[in-house]
């Protein structure tokens, strides 16, 4: 069965790419890399022994798009990832961000329809909850008006997939990710954050490794037992499995309704700093960091209710924090050595 993978050569769409290999299925990538390197088809090939076939096109070009479905006409189910994800930037850019994430949307969709395929899974994000009243957080939470643009083409993607199963014979499974951190046990795919990393993970590693100076920790004057924010994350490697469960439940017709959400996150919230001791446990080093202000926007504490995604998904995280941070580690070792 070949599915695309739009954004396949980044991060969370390498990892589902290895998965989706090793589960049978056949795969085509359709990336712009704006935001990612080519070489990631050689690192999944190094990996599970295929390489999958790898378009550059940008779907927020209609023309291309169709152009892509016109030369796979055996495409039968579709995971889009490909997004622009940076919280900072999207506020100061706004348009790029509505143009990109939400044209290429809007573009697959259509092309989807006129080629027949109906079958999508589709990356979102715990963003969409803003600050839950109640913790855990599950599906039926109320969604709370974004903070971001980055966080709003979500919500609204969210609506254009939910409208569009209305009137279609569209079926899409959405994934809400809490925070995917972590890196494939062989270190040949990771994150990979082009100029200053934004998110907290590349940065301590990073920072480390050598590349940047301190870690600035944003607030501990939250309420929270040691004041910094809480997040529940998630090691890559279970979130690219949850793809594969999603994929194929909607494949074999086992879904309940034509669409669905799940929460994956591991269910466990972290603090800043329990992040960074799990970091220093298991890398034996000390991370510089400090305490500055709050960052603008970031929610206070979420965790996520993973009931329906074990229940009906049939998918649980396997593995702890440790392991997240022992595998991001060791991805950034392995660049290093790269480099040197
Ligand atoms: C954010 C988005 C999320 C998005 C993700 C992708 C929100 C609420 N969340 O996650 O939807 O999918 O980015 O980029 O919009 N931190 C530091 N110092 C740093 C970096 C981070 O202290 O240098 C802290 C943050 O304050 C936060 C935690 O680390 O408490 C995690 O931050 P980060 O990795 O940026 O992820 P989110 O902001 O949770």
């Amino acid at each position: 069965m070949k599915i695309l993978v739009t954004g396949g050569t980044g991060y969370i769409g390498a990892h589902t790419i290895v998965e989706l290999q090793q589960h049978g299925f056949e795969v085509v990538i359709a990336d712009n890399l704006s935001n990612s390197f080519a070489d990631v088809v050689d690192a999944i090939k190094e990996i599970t022994a295929i390489r999958p076939v790898f378009e550059q096109i940008d779907l927020a070009d209609a023309a291309q798009t169709k152009a892509l479905f016109a030369k796979h006409p055996d495409i039968v189910g579709v995971i889009h990832f490909a997004a622009f994800k940076a919280v900072g930037e999207s506020t100061k850019l706004p348009l790029k961000y509505y143009h990109n994430n939400l044209f290429s949307l809007v573009n697959l969709l259509n092309t989807m329809q006129e080629f027949d395929v109906n079958t999508l899974v589709f990356s979102s994000s715990c963003t969409v909850y803003g600050q839950p009243e109640t913790l855990p957080v599950d599906e039926k939470a109320a969604i709370q008006k974004a903070l971001s643009p980055y966080g709003n083409t979500k919500q609204i993607a969210e609506d254009i997939i939910s409208d569009t199963i209305k009137a279609s014979p569209l079926k899409a499974i959405m994934l809400r990710y809490f925070n995917p951190i972590g890196a494939h046990e062989s270190a040949l795919i990771g994150e990979l954050p082009i100029g200053i990393p934004n998110n907290l993970v590349p940065f301590i590693t990073q920072t480390t490794i050598g590349k940047r100076d301190c870690l600035q920790v944003f607030g501990n004057d939250y309420d929270t037992p040691d004041g910094t924010c809480i997040r529940d994350y998630i090691h890559v490697v279970d979130l690219a499995k949850a793809h594969v469960l999603a994929l194929s439940r909607l494949m074999e017709k086992k879904n309940d309704a034509p669409c669905e959400v799940f929460n994956l996150g591991t269910g466990t919230g972290y603090s800043v700093l329990e992040a960074i001791q799990a970091f220093e446990r298991v890398s034996g080093r000390k991370l510089n960091y400090k305490i500055v202000e709050r960052r603008a926007g970031d929610v206070e504490k979420i965790w996520a209710d993973t009931h329906l995604a074990n229940t009906v998904l049939g998918w649980k995280a396997e593995k702890g924090l440790d392991d997240m941070m022992r595998s991001a580690w060791n991805w950034e070792l392995k660049l290093s050595e790269k480099k040197n």
